[in-house]
């Protein structure tokens, strides 16, 4: 059995182009689902998955990222002032759950080039990847959430592994598409060949990645060995061909739902199913529903 991976790397360095205007000047990452940013349940997720240090890689115009995970001394005065202090609490302890570091990327080069930044702080060691626009539902039935279950994947056979689900073949033009040999039952492959983006005929399945990865440290040396693919980046699938050539590369087939923030239409559902449990909005929301349903009928 291999131990526990215990770093992460967070890339949220892109320009979230599919959101504008929103994302002129604001990062994606930080747009509300009730009221926690993005990447506070990105972080959550880390946290709840055994990962200790963090490193997020931001860009221009995304100072917000770091200021959220900063104490806010004037905030928190206030509160305890009003004498809510457990929302203090609350905003004191955003930024206390793990230890997290921020990175620039400069120019923005593409997803393999943001995870490079991260090649010192990772070290020698297999490290985990959530990207910082995709939140995995924490509510599903397995009881495992996101990571958790890539963990149980890579302490089981020690390999790089990458979630995976299934998408409509209008989808795929938007994912990177992976392609292997079932090795335990329907849900863990044994990953042959990774496509970045193909157009529905060209692509060998309908297994997309999902935002979430644990590699070995191997995969360094395979970006560095890429030129700019698709779209002129420097993509992380060519990288991962890469790796599969060299060192057993797998991809679970999870259950999880994934909300994609980059897409608007994600994001709108994502932001109803957390409204709908959350305390303060879930009365209010469904009846909501209830009149546009009614409305329509
Ligand atoms: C990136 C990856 C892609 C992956 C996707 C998941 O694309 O390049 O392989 O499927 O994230 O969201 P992006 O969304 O950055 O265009």
């Amino acid at each position: 059995m291999t131990g526990q991976v215990k770093k992460a790397i967070i890339p949220a360095a892109g320009l979230g182009t599919r959101f504008l205007p929103m994302t002129k000047s604001s990062p994606k990452e930080m747009l509300p689902i009730v009221d926690k940013p993005v990447i506070q349940f990105v972080i959550e997720e880390a946290v709840e998955s055994g990962i200790e240090d963090i490193l997020i890689v931001t860009g221009r115009g995304k100072r917000a990222l770091e200021d959220h995970f900063d104490y806010a001394p004037g905030l928190e005065a206030h509160l305890r002032r009003q004498g809510k202090v457990e929302q203090a609490e609350q905003v004191r302890a955003i930024g206390a759950r793990a230890n997290i570091l921020f990175v620039r990327q400069k120019e923005q080069l593409g997803l393999g080039d943001a995870v490079r930044h991260g090649r010192r702080f990772v070290g020698d060691e297999p490290f985990a990847l959530l990207l910082g626009d995709t939140i995995i539902d924490p509510g599903h039935p397995q009881g495992l959430h996101g990571l958790q279950e890539l963990q149980q994947v890579y302490q089981r056979h020690g390999a790089s592994v990458v979630a995976v689900r299934r998408v409509d073949a209008q989808m795929v033009a938007r994912y990177g598409i992976v392609d292997g040999r079932p090795v335990e039952g329907e849900h863990l492959y044994s990953l042959e060949r990774l496509v970045e983006k193909p157009e529905p005929e060209e692509a060998p399945t309908d297994l997309a990645i999902a935002g979430r990865y644990i590699f070995t440290p191997q995969i360094f040396d395979c970006i560095d060995r890429c030129a700019a693919g698709k779209d002129g980046e420097i993509q992380l699938t060519d990288a991962m061909n890469l790796l599969a050539a060299q060192q057993p590369l797998q991809a679970l087939l999870w259950q999880a739902r994934r909300y994609d923030i980059g897409n608007k239409a994600d994001y709108v559902r994502c932001f109803l199913d957390f409204a709908l449990r959350h305390p303060d909005t879930r009365e209010a929301v469904r009846a909501c529903l209830r009149d546009m349903d009614a409305d329509q009928a």
